[in-house]
């Protein structure tokens, strides 16, 4: 199985190269090898690949600087993959993308199902929800929507509370804001075993679409970062809980955004395992290889 990645640095993009590793081979091109915002370039460089699947880990992804850059947000996030969908149609090739709970508005009293409209409150998730849309208009690709990602690799929210948590006294951490995380190992592993059937599958095989990918359960943000942070023992950190309101960010946040992954379930047989777990692993791991510190 060849891979063509778009993202080499990112945090997804990491992992999927360490899942790949004797598994599948992949080609990760990074900013300097191909910039999203030149969609003649992503062009040329899908029709030239030797590739059985084109995989998007890129993204503009800073939900704040976002606001004050839509143009660049949109060219990334929507016109660039736009651009990756409609080359691989031309190549007879499929895509996978990934996008966002930030595509809702977060008023919800239960997980999200891929069918519920998407209606987003910040620039980031307008960006994420014009890239969805213009991807699936190639009948073989497979978004897939994520949220509040961890893991061993790149400065995620794991990492970045471990690493907050040894260097302060207190810690004030957002309690009314609730979602899935989303273990990034996982969903690395779940991408590189499913290549071979994406590769396969005709346009209308039940692999290809809109699906939620996330860790079981639903927790705070508060709770997401205690579950990392009671793991390490070099810790000196006493957890506050605060408001979102309080923290007066420049892009609102969905306040609620679980995601339902029933559909994956049952499409592909996969269940995630609880967030809990999957989060003190992580944790576990970063603080034995010193990357917490
Ligand atoms: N992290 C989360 O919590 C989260 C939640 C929901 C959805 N997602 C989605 O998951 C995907 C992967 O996110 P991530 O967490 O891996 O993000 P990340 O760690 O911020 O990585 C983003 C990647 O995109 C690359 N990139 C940005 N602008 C580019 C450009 N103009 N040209 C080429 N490459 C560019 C970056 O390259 P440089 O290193 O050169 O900047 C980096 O490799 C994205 O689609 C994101 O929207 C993430």
């Amino acid at each position: 199985m060849k891979i063509l990645q778009f993202g080499r640095t990112g945090q997804v993009a990491t992992a999927l190269r360490a899942a790949a590793q004797g598994r599948s081979e992949i080609i990760a091109l990074s900013r300097a090898d191909c910039d999203l915002a030149d969609p003649e370039r992503l062009r040329a460089t899908i029709l030239a690949a030797d590739c059985d699947l084109v995989v998007n880990a890129a993204a503009f992804t800073q939900v704040d600087p976002a606001e004050a850059a839509p143009e660049a947000a949109f060219a990334v996030n929507a016109r660039a993959p736009a651009a990756m969908a409609a080359a691989c149609a031309e190549r007879g090739l499929p895509f996978a993308h990934l996008s966002t709970d930030a595509v809702f508005d977060g008023r919800t009293d239960r997980a999200y199902v891929e069918t519920d409209r998407a209606e987003p409150i910040n620039v980031y998730g307008r960006s994420k929800l014009a890239g969805e849309q213009a991807v699936l208009a190639h009948p073989r690709t497979v978004v897939l929507r994520i949220s509040w990602v961890f893991s061993r690799y790149g400065r995620n929210y794991v990492s970045f509370m471990l690493k907050l948590a040894r260097e302060r006294e207190t810690l004030k951490v957002v309690a009314d804001q609730f979602g899935t995380p989303t273990d990034g190992e996982a969903l690395a592993d779940f991408l590189v075993a499913t290549a071979p059937r994406w590769a396969a599958a005709p346009a209308d095989d039940p692999a290809f679409g809109l699906f939620h990918f996330a860790n079981a359960g639903e927790t705070s943000r508060f709770d997401f970062a205690k579950a990392a942070i009671d793991r390490d023992p070099m810790t000196k950190a006493r957890l506050e809980p605060t408001t979102q309101a309080a923290f007066a960010e420049p892009a609102p946040r969905p306040p609620r955004s679980p995601l339902d992954t029933a559909k994956l379930r049952a499409v592909f047989g996969f269940s995630p395992e609880a967030w809990r777990p999957a989060v003190e692993r992580t944790a576990d791991r970063l603080v034995s290889t010193g990357l917490a510190g």
